[in-house]
């Protein structure tokens, strides 16, 4: 903060501005100001970025001629040493660093002089800012993927394991038909197939240059954006300047791809949760991702997996949030658009965060599959039942009432419907056979399943084995 006092005051401070734009202005901020408009305290987090974004900037400028290459070889050198400063948290950030830029920029004009004054030749903050969080979004996207990609491997690993492991398949969190672990743990897997992609595709959007754009309508410099993009790693360059300095959509998009990703991870947590319960107790947390009680000795609660489901609000928060600060922007950068960092950093690393909270617990986990199989009883056979009425001619909406009359009838008697005595279920089913009754075993209706996504476990099996490949090429 310039001036001294509360740092809400927001009378003027009597020294002269020392920010780096100052030149125009007599008195400074208001200290309301600084305080409102300052990012460095959160956007420092760019530093990687602001710095790598400024040596190809400089890179640049000596081709063309602006700098010449000794002072060019200064700037990536004082680069290097404020680099040397962020990495090991002896950076001196100032009153007057209102952003990560400037703070680079001040830094640099402190070590090597003339040449840091020039460095911002051809560049506003306007396009170096895209051009920063572009490059976050892309390593960001890129941790997100590889923790996504041990996650899935693990649950591929657990799926191939529990492949013939019988659970049963729930519809209004009322048992429906009975599959496998297996099959239910590679429907998380696909839900994470599905964000591997998603951040993929994120990344690939995000990986254009808007560097060159200028403050909003390019340069009067021969800039060469190309070389710039292509040191950067950057697949092609914006195409209109305007856009480009004001287009948030890559971080609406990854936004968006955390939203999802913390959905799935929530409704994982919830399963957790919920076959944690002793109630239902499919499943044993260990030590290592459950907490206890400061009030009730015998709790072991799976907060882990509470507030996997409990983070996702605050990434859906964090999209809303700069949906509503990008909705009626007019043209072209505005500094509404300085309230993307916060949001955007807290999405990553919640997500994150999540990725590292569900494979740990994969890693401590005990799956009960006798409590499991045992739950595979209260009539999930009834629709196999019925389709085998419909094997042996009964129309299927005959065999449906049929098969529901004596599921009823199995209720009443508190037993399942193959326990039932032959003469009965004919009385209700007249094609009702014997065989019927056998074919009924828990593990053959589950391999009967033998369909392409189904719960057979020989499918399971294959289709565990294939999201390695389905990772890497994605
Ligand atoms: N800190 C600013 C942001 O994050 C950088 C761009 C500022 N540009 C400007 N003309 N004030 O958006």
């Amino acid at each position: 903060m310039v001036g001294t006092g509360h740092p809400l005051n927001p009378s003027p401070s009597p020294t002269m501005s020392r920010h780096l734009w100052a030149g125009r202005f007599d008195a400074s901020p208001a200290a309301a100001l600084d305080a409102i408009n300052r990012s460095i305290d959160f956007d420092r987090r760019l530093w990687r970025e602001d710095i790598e974004g400024s040596r190809a900037h400089a890179s640049m400028l000596a081709t063309i001629g602006v700098l010449s290459d000794a002072e060019r070889d200064a700037i990536l050198r004082g680069l290097d040493t404020v680099a040397q400063e962020f990495g090991n948290d002896t950076f001196v950030v100032l009153d007057s660093d209102e952003d990560i830029h400037m703070a680079v920029e001040r830094r640099l004009t402190e070590l090597v002089g003339d040449p840091g004054r020039k460095l911002h030749t051809g560049r506003s903050r306007n396009d170096q800012v895209a051009t920063d969080m572009r490059l976050f979004l892309r390593s960001a996207s890129r941790a997100i993927r590889d923790r996504l990609d041990t996650l899935v491997r693990r649950i591929a690993e657990l799926a191939s394991t529990h492949a013939a492991d019988p659970l049963p398949a729930y519809t209004h969190l009322q048992r429906g038909m009975p599959t496998t672990l297996g099959h239910h743990l590679l429907a998380w897997a696909e839900m994470l197939l599905r964000d591997h992609d998603r951040f993929g595709e994120a990344a690939r959007r995000a990986n254009v240059s808007p560097l060159g754009s200028g403050a909003c309508v390019g340069s009067s410099f021969p800039l060469r954006r190309e070389d710039t993009a292509r040191e950067l790693g950057f697949d092609h360059i914006s195409l209109n300047s305007l856009d480009a300095v004001s287009d948030r959509d890559a971080i609406l998009d990854v936004l968006y791809a955390t939203s999802m990703l913390a959905m799935h991870l929530s409704r994982i947590g919830e399963e957790l949760v919920l076959w944690s319960t002793q109630e239902f107790a499919f499943v044993r947390l260990g030590d290592a991702v459950t907490t206890g009680s400061s009030m009730m000795p015998n709790k072991k609660n799976p907060d882990g997996a509470e507030l996997l489901r409990g983070k996702a609000g605050r990434t859906f928060g964090n999209l809303v949030a700069l949906l509503t600060t990008m909705k009626g922007l007019p043209l072209t950068y505005n500094k509404d658009m300085q309230e993307d960092k916060e949001p955007l950093f807290d999405s990553i690393d919640t997500v994150l965060l999540g990725l590292d909270m569900a494979s740990a617990m994969l890693d401590d986990i005990r799956f009960h599959t006798d409590r499991m199989r045992a739950a595979c009883s209260g009539w999930v056979n009834a629709t196999d039942f019925c389709e085998l009425l419909v094997r042996a001619g009964t129309p299927l909406r005959t065999a449906h009432h049929q098969t529901g009359r004596i599921v009823a009838l199995a209720v009443e008697r508190g037993t399942e419907i193959q326990h039932l005595p032959l003469a009965e279920l004919q009385a209700i089913a007249p094609e009702a056979t014997a065989d019927m009754l056998e074919a009924l075993e828990l593990d053959a209706i589950i391999a009967a399943r033998d369909l392409p996504g189904a719960s057979a476990p020989h499918r399971v099996r294959e289709a565990a084995a294939m999201i390695s490949s389905r990772l890497e090429k994605d």
